[in-house]
């Protein structure tokens, strides 16, 4: 007989433990705040502006120091941003994803590197595209593609989707739950979100308020809570 494995005895991908952080001003932006991503999957937060989201991203990124507390992953952590203008530097596709990788790869692993990311956001062969030709919805996945590149497991991804139309949107949601589902080393994912139609793609949805996370609940669950149906109409 197999012994079942306990689940306090899986390392979580991401594991945030009463943390607190405050601005040069001395305003805490995050009090006490704990979040438990339970394993590989696409988990959303959503939250009213100044509640914490991004600063909360920032801090699991390590592009800021917490005041207190612990944050503890097992993977890599990508940063994705609203705005992919703010995070593609290089003129090229492909210089642009050899960005995030070792400077001292060999150029064949580079180049395979470059393939496989782009073939895995569904941009195969646009290596020498300038970034400046790409759709919205283009950079958006070229900026995920580059978190592959470099080998993230864990996207932290804040409104990735706020700035593209309905279609782009699709794909960008669609992409990233299917590397968050893959059979083969599926990805983490934090999804920051003010579309809450985007909830209903998630694993589980949590809400973030004055600094701190609530429990997981499921997508549609949180969704129906922050948008009550008007009385009387049933849910079609
Ligand atoms: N660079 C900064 N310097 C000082 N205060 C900041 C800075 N960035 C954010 N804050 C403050 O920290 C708090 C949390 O901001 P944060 O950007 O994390 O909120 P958010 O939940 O991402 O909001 P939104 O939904 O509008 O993006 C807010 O009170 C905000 O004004
Ligand atoms: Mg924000």
């Amino acid at each position: 007989m197999i012994a079942a494995v306990p689940l306090a005895a899986v390392e979580p991908p991401l594991l945030v433990e009463d943390l607190s952080f405050a601005w040069a001003d001395g305003r805490l932006a995050l009090d006490g705040c704990g979040l438990r991503v339970p394993g590989p999957g696409l988990w959303m937060l959503v939250g009213s502006n100044g509640s914490g989201k991004s600063t909360l991203l920032r801090l699991i990124a390590g592009l800021i120091s917490p005041r207190s507390g612990h944050i503890r992953t097992t993977a890599k952590p990508a940063l994705v941003f609203q705005n992919p203008d703010h995070q593609l530097l290089l003129p090229s596709v492909g210089s642009d994803l050899q960005l995030g990788m070792p400077a001292d790869l060999p150029a064949g692993e580079v180049r395979g590197r470059v393939a496989r990311a782009l073939e895995q956001v569904g941009l195969a062969g646009l290596e020498r595209r300038p970034i400046h030709t790409l759709s919205g919805g283009q950079k958006q996945r070229l900026a995920i593609a580059g978190a592959l590149a470099g080998e993230a497991g864990l996207l932290l991804l804040d409104e990735p989707t706020a700035l593209l139309d309905p279609d782009s949107q699709r794909d960008v949601l669609a992409l990233i739950g299917r590397l968050c589902h893959r059979r083969e080393n599926p990805l983490t994912a934090l999804w920051i979100t003010h579309r809450l139609e985007e909830l209903e793609g998630c694993d589980g949805a949590a809400r973030m308020e004055g600094g701190r996370i609530g429990p997981w609940q499921s997508g549609s669950q949180l969704r129906r809570s922050l948008n009550p149906l008007p009385a009387g109409r049933a849910e079609r």
